[in-house]
């Protein structure tokens, strides 16, 4: 395929220091779906992703688990590696903010400023709240406050730092806005920015002198950069701005400026205001466009780890495949938009969309084509037939929904023909026909026009169901490769006759709801808890775990030997295995209709749970507030009276049935661990 021109996205690069799950992985598989795509236009595409291992964040987690921060980024993004890989992302380029290379660009890009907008970073003294889970300055106030992303209580912060002088650039933004209307998609999310920075802008700061955990500054060794000022750089870093190998710097002014950056609408802000601004002080180019999609909702709320309310992206591929969870991801949900994921839905997609539409028809035109004319693709009518007619709008309506990236309009563009040839089908009967001898040439041209149709079809929808499309691609005689076919010039009739064809193998297998369902739920039970999975037969879809016994009664005994009747003896390795930490409750109120329960908001040290607890006969919500508690922290989430809650809190069961909390005589730090 002829290059056109080359086209350079990414996606953020992920916090290393946390496992992805479904959510996470929405904005790779979006971009990869892009990235196809463009490859398949005739483009030369640069496509870059990353981990984010500096800050505070990471040290802190790397403390809790008595390791080096190095130590746990090494291991952290190689399960990015690990899942991108099982995904089939074809990501060109991979950057790690702990890089040497990537460094040297930070180091670098500030230099540049320095030199070409000396006024633009200032030293002096700052003091406000910081939330370290998501790297924001919440305030610029001593003052306590709450991050507005996460709702966590914010640190306080008070140091000398450098400043990027951010309120001197609100006039040059908003006239680059201005020049350049499509910066920011979709339109109401720039409607956004725009205000945000028309009601004026506060300086950043860029430095930390508090932390170790990050680039150093040049000449002032003290300091370490702002993982955001630090992260953004990854978009140039990571195709090779300032590296020391020529061939990486050419690809660097290849490339750059970025055609997308791809991001959730959580991190607009730094994207759109922050790194134009950054940008224009360096005086390097802009990015085009920064298109911020919409979160993957988990019964409504946004899908986190802490949150306990998280599906994993690995089980639905090993059980469903790839192309059956990107199918769902970009089918069920208007991109741009906010989505709800869940289980139910994807299996039902599976099974309407893709078992019994597209793999359906081609197993059926396949077959087909194998008894009647012996595996050869049949000649065409005499002229263009009723598919054909349908071809032409078909591939208009989805190449101009793949542009305006809207994936879920695209397929349902694409699956109108699937539709319209099953009906097709139907009407002609071609198994009638294929017993009437007279009919043949009819039946010729239909099941021409039918695999013809696949093979459209197949084209169209590859770069979503890249691996389903490949084996469609196989089936029908095709020896070139389906990724390289230009989806542009796809014209109809491109099906020769008298290619051979291989027999049908079911792309899409048919499969049990509940037995799949099941296979799932164990597999995610397995990630949030290693070791803990109940067999299969024990969960039930939707269950979310289950495993979590009562809040404030003793943990389940169900798999330990049993010594005496009545005495439960397990080993110190199963003791182990249950997490106990020190909490502190930040808030309690009582749950609608539930006279017993009670919902707490508690610091485990490195987070801020929900957690749902029987205790509200014994307890006023007020009297709990400030006070420490024992978590155990790694139960599975369950669901008390439709309130999540993510662990239990231990309480001593009395005669008169009344619950005392455990709690202790001494001080002990929030976060602390029971042995
Ligand atoms: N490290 C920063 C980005 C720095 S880019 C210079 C970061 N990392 S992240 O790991 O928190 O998020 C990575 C991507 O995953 C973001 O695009 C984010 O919006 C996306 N998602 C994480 N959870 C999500 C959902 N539940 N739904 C959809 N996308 C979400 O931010």
């Amino acid at each position: 395929m002829e290059k056109l021109s080359k086209y350079y996205l990414t996606t953020p690069i992920y916090y290393a220091n946390s496992r992805p799950h479904v959510g996470s992985a929405y904005t790779t598989i979006v971009c990869d779906v892009i990235a196809r795509y463009k490859r398949m236009c005739g483009y030369e595409v640069a496509y870059l992703t990353g981990t984010d291992e500096h800050g505070v964040n990471i040290e802190r987690a790397a403390e809790k688990l008595g390791i080096s921060p190095q130590e746990l980024v090494d291991r952290n993004q190689q399960i990015f590696r690990d899942l991108w890989k099982l995904l089939g992302i074809q990501y060109t380029d991979f950057i790690r903010t702990t890089s040497k290379e990537h460094a040297k660009a930070v180091q670098a890009l500030i230099e540049r400023t320095l030199e070409k907008s000396p006024k633009a970073i200032e030293k002096r003294k700052y003091e406000g709240r910081y939330c370290i889970y998501d790297n924001l300055y919440v305030s610029d106030s001593p003052e306590p406050a709450d991050c507005p992303i996460c709702g966590r209580p914010a640190e306080l912060i008070s140091e000398e730092n450098y400043f990027f002088r951010l309120s001197d650039y609100q006039g040059r933004l908003l006239d680059f806005y201005r020049e350049h209307p499509d910066f920011v998609q979709p339109d109401f999310r720039f409607n956004e920015v725009k205000s945000f920075v028309e009601a004026g802008l506060k300086d950043v700061s860029i430095s930390r002198k508090s932390i170790k955990w990050g680039i150093p500054w040049p000449g002032d060794p003290e300091h370490v950069f702002y993982v955001w000022y630090d992260a953004l750089t990854s978009y140039m870093s990571g195709i090779g701005y300032a590296n020391d190998d020529p061939a990486r710097r050419a690809r660097f002014d290849h490339f750059w400026p970025a055609d997308v950056h791809m991001i959730g609408k959580e991190i607009i802000r730094f994207h759109a205001v922050y790194w134009p601004a950054f940008l224009m002080a360096a005086e390097l180019p802009l990015p085009k466009r920064i298109h911020a999609h919409g979160w993957l909702l988990f019964e409504q709320e946004k899908m986190s780890k802490s949150k306990g309310n998280v599906a994993y992206p690995e089980p639905i591929v090993k059980v469903l495949g790839n192309d059956a969870l990107r199918y769902y991801l970009l089918r069920e949900t208007v991109f741009g938009q906010d989505g709800n994921f869940s289980r139910e839905a994807l299996l039902t997609r599976y099974e309407a969309d893709l078992v019994s539409g597209l793999g359906n028809l081609a197993s059926r035109v396949l077959a087909m084509i194998e008894n009647y004319f012996g595996g050869i693709v049949p000649e065409p009518f005499g002229e263009e037939g009723t598919l054909g007619r349908l071809f032409g709008p078909v591939k208009t309506g989805a190449i101009q929904s793949y542009e305006a990236f809207d994936f879920s309009l695209a397929l349902q563009e694409i699956w109108q023909l699937i539709a319209q040839v099953d009906g097709y089908l139907v009407k002609k009967a071609p198994w009638k026909m294929a017993s009437d001898a007279s009919r043949r040439a009819e039946l010729s041209g239909v099941l021409y026009d039918a695999a013809e149709a696949v093979r459209v079809v197949a084209i169209l929808s590859h770069p979503v169901l890249p691996q389903a499309t490949a084996a469609i691609w196989k089936s029908l005689g095709q020896s070139d490769s389906i990724a390289e076919q230009n989806i542009r010039s796809l014209e109809w009739g491109g099906l020769r006759p008298g290619t051979r064809i291989t027999k049908p193998e079911a792309v899409f297998p048919r499969l049990d709801y509940k037995d799949v369902s099941e296979r799932i739920e164990a597999m995610e039970q397995e990630i949030r808890n290693p070791g803990s999975a109940q067999p299969a037969a024990a969960a039930t879809p939707g269950s979310g775990g289950g495993a979590a016994p009562a809040p404030a009664q003793a943990a389940s005994p169900a798999a330990a030997p049993v010594e005496a009747p009545g005495v439960v003896k397990i080993g110190i390795e199963d003791f182990a295995k249950v997490e106990m930490r020190v909490g502190l409750v930040k808030s309690a109120e009582k749950v609608a209709g539930a006279d017993k329960l009670l919902k707490l908001m508690v610091d485990v040290g490195d987070e801020v749970r929900q957690i749902v607890a029987g205790i509200a006969t014994a307890y006023q919500p007020e009297e709990l507030v400030g006070r420490k508690v024992v978590v155990v922290a790694n139960l599975a989430p369950r669901k008390l009276r439709g309130v999540e809650s993510n662990g239990m809190l231990l309480a001593a069961s009395t005669a008169e049935g009344k619950p005392v909390l455990c709690t202790f005589a001494e001080e002990v730090p929030v976060g602390a661990r029971l042995k």
